[in-house]
């Protein structure tokens, strides 16, 4: 079965391939590079030993993506391309409006066009906001804080409605929490541009040397040691997700909209992470308490049992693990992709 593979070249998307060719399907990947590499698609192949088409497309070129649909015989698509940068979204919110939500209207418009009938999207755990209690169920109030947490409740919503108005669309929605981690080869992996926002590359880059210390932001929060609380999900994981979720949608015949929580329903704070990843490395993190980074939260994780039940899937792999394949992948690519 041929699946679409939007934003393919971006992190979690890359990963998606591997699982996606393991299981048996056939990706055909869409990107137009703005956040990644086509080094990072050569990855794959040598770790597959597959060759992955590529359409080098902007997902809102509908007329060329009605055609690479139709011309690769896809019957499924799994979204991922999105910009997906917090504070960017509240420079440029118009950007990313129109890349998300545009983006996400666009390719439904190809898919009815082309005939395409499944569909699962990249939500997030941002859709949630500050959560009124952890861990998080799927019904929880949406209460998006940035321009980006937007663009995924409002994507959510037209694909939920588009699925409604045309009765044969299938549908996933699936929100992760915090993916980190590589694949364990170490041959691809997170490669941010710039200095990173995220704690495990930021991290990832103070043990090989690029940046000098950690910054905690806040250690001061109603958390056991006082520093922020997450979920962090291995991105391995999370691409297995996407199959169990592929799996679940081609084994009914039925029109339906699942919305689902991928994370490892457990709690881990930013000293867990820096404990975690020195014994996985073998090296000393220096840090320095700084204050709090306006917009974070004390504490979010899922409660992802509804994955489990309705796709049969369940994050394995431990927060040490996450951290030997993210110090895997930085040591072999301290300059990520490259050039
Ligand atoms: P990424 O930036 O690494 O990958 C996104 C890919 O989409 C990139 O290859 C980029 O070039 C491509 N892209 C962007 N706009 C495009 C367009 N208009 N046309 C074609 N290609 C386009 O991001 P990621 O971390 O792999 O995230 C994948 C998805 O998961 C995104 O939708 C993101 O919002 C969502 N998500 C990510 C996280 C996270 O922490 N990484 C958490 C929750 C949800
Ligand atoms: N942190 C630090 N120092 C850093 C970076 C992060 O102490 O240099 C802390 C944060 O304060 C937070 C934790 O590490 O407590 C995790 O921060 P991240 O930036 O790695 O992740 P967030 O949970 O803030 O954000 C992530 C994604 C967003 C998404 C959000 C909710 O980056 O895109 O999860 O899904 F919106």
């Amino acid at each position: 079965m041929k699946v679409l593979v939007t934003g393919g070249a971006g992190y979690i998307g890359s990963h998606t391939l591997i699982a996606l060719c393991k299981a048996g399907y056939e990706p055909v990947v869409l990107d137009n590079f703005v956040n990644s590499k086509t080094e990072c698609i050569s990855r794959v192949q040598s770790i597959t030993g597959r060759a992955i088409p590529v359409e080098p497309l902007d997902v809102r070129d509908v007329a060329a993506l009605t055609g690479a649909m139709q011309r690769r015989e896809v019957t499924a698509v799994i979204h991922f391309a999105a910009l997906k940068a917090v504070g960017e979204s509240v420079q440029k919110p118009l950007a990313y409006y129109d890349n998300n939500v545009i983006g996400t209207i666009r390719l439904l418009q190809a898919m009815q066009s082309a005939g395409v009938k499944s569909i699962i999207f990249s939500s997030s755990a941002t859709v949630y906001g500050s959560p009124d209690s952890v861990p998080i169920l799927e019904s929880a109030a949406l209460r998006p804080e940035s321009p980006y947490g937007q663009t995924k409740v409002m994507a959510e919503q037209i694909v939920r409605d588009a699925a409604i108005s045309s009765k044969d669309i299938k549908v996933a929605l699936l929100r992760y929490f915090n993916p980190v981690g590589a694949h364990e080869s170490g041959q691809i992996g997170e490669d941010p541009r710039g200095i990173p926002n995220n704690l495990m590359p930021y991290v990832s880059q103070v043990a090989v040397g690029r940046l000098q210390k950690l910054r905690i932001y806040g250690n001061d929060y109603p958390t056991p040691d006082g520093t922020g609380v997450r979920d962090y999900v291995h991105v391995m994981d999370l691409a297995e997700g996407h199959v169990a979720a592929l799996n679940r949608l081609a084994a009914t015949d039925a029109a339906e909209t699942l919305t689902i929580n991928l994370g490892s329903s457990k709690g881990s704070s930013v000293l867990d992470v820096v404990r975690a990843f020195e014994s996985e490395s073998g090296k000393v993190i220096p840090y320095e308490v700084a204050p709090r980074r306006p917009g974070d939260i004390a504490s979010c994780y899922a409660d992802a049992s509804y994955a489990e039940r309705e796709l049969g899937w369940k994050a394995t792999r431990s927060l040490n693990q996450m951290c030997r394949d993210a110090w895997n992948w930085q040591r072999q690519n301290p300059e990520g992709f490259g050039g």
